[in-house]
């Protein structure tokens, strides 16, 4: 019989995705689903890009140049710029979302056998690309009491191996919401730059921060052969399905390298391009921008505020992003929790869906009573969701409590 690879065999379905058959049954049922489980916002995509959409005039959808228009690159190192970060033009590359850089910036980095630090609980596409590269992700484990903050550099030292080529985080971060702080960003680029390591830092979320601002990679000079940016339009601009994103770098041999990957997978989308022009070229972008992030800052603070209620509950405020990753004491397995939610669980007609915590970790046995939360749904939403998750949390630990009772 045909086989498929063992690598794709060893892919875990995303555990953000997962359950959706779950949900999708649920609401068959006729129980309307709150989804606390995807980073996918709820807000319109600023009217600026729609309409450069919308007024493109493209009489042949062809092909745009692999690495990007150039009239694109030339407006994302304006917004760079804006932020005083400073980058050529042969210094960017548009790519497909964010999702591709990063997978661009590992296969150009990284070859089979070689290891990558990621701080944990991380975006778990970081782990599904590495696995595809070829690579082994060794966790840098961070804890919740600790506000997800890193450990001491001399103890992520200790995890460098011969092997290790690159560090990948995200900041401020998914799933956590931890916004690194910049002495804990120069001591990465200082582990890099002393053991010559990649340091790829993943910064969609950098305007929504909340407490403190957003360190950028790119800000240390010092790491012009090291860093490598990744960001994407798709969270500050609420346009996850435009799939674009940027890779950024000063390292003349990378660039050429992530080139010939842009050349085999041909083009990033062309009206989306174009929309993005339209967006930062609009005297008021920054408004939009700063509009998108005082929701999500008011979200936070209400989701979080409203989690104190929930008997048990450890989570700290979060920096940044849209989630919070939380600990439920009282469980040991979070996906069984998820399921359960959306399988026997309604308050009054409604449920809700989270994405279970062990998947965001490589450490076997961790993050089985942790659950990630995106507050990516209008407050009074958020309000009542935590009420149907405070009440589902309730009657799942009773249930639980009886059938062990039984036995
Ligand atoms: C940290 C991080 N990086 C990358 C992505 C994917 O971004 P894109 O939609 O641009 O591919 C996400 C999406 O949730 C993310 O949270």
């Amino acid at each position: 019989m045909l086989s498929i690879s063992e690598r794709a065999k060893s892919l875990k379905g995303s555990p953000i995705r997962r359950l959706t058959p779950l949900a999708n049954a649920a609401k068959k049922r006729g129980i309307a689903v709150y989804h606390l489980n995807i980073g996918q916002p709820d807000i319109p995509t600023p009217t600026s890009f729609m309409e450069g959409v919308r007024n493109a005039k493209v009489d042949v959808l062809s092909y745009s140049p692999a690495m990007g228009i150039a009239e694109t690159i030339d407006a994302m190192c304006a917004y760079y710029a804006e932020l005083g970060i400073h980058l050529a033009h042969d210094e960017l590359i548009v790519t497909i979302g964010g999702s591709e850089a990063f997978c661009f910036a590992l296969q150009a980095t990284c070859n089979p056998g070689d290891e990558v630090l990621i701080p944990e609980p991380f975006y778990p596409n970081y782990v599904g690309h590495s696995t595809m590269n070829g690579n082994r992700v060794v966790p840098i484990t961070t804890r919740i009491e600790d506000g997800f903050h890193l450990p001491p550099m001399a103890e992520i030292e200790k995890l460098i191996t011969p092997r290790t080529r690159a560090i990948l985080f995200s900041n401020p971060a998914n799933p956590t919401g931890v916004g690194y702080t910049r002495d804990e960003v120069a001591g990465l680029a200082k582990l890099a730059l002393k053991h010559n390591l990649f340091i790829i830092s993943d910064e969609p979320y950098r305007e929504l921060m909340y407490d403190g601002e957003a360190t950028s990679i790119m800000s240390f000079p010092e790491l012009a052969g090291n860093a490598i940016l990744v960001d994407s339009i798709s969270k500050r601009l609420s346009a996850c399905g435009a799939r674009i994103g940027c890779l950024a770098t000063r390292n003349k041999e990378l660039h050429a390298a992530v080139n010939k990957l842009c050349q085999i997978r041909l083009s990033p989308p062309t009206f989306e391009q174009l929309g993005l022009v339209a967006f930062l070229k609009d005297p008021h972008h920054k408004q939009d921008i700063a509009a998108i992030v005082r929701k999500f800052h008011a979200r936070r603070d209400t989701l979080f505020d409203a989690l104190q209620s929930i008997p048990g509950v450890v989570c700290r405020r979060p920096e940044g992003a849209f989630y919070i990753f939380v600990k439920f004491p009282q469980i040991d397995d979070s996906e069984a929790f998820a399921k359960y939610l959306l399988t026997d669980f309604q308050l009054d007609g409604e449920t809700v869906m989270v994405a279970p915590g062990a998947d965001f970790y490589a450490t076997p046995g961790m993050g089985t009573n942790e659950v990630r939360l995106a507050y990516v749904l209008e407050e009074p939403k958020l309000v009542r969701a935590v009420e149907v998750l405070k009440a589902g949390l309730a009657a799942y630990v009773e249930e639980k409590a009886g059938v062990a009772s039984v036995r």
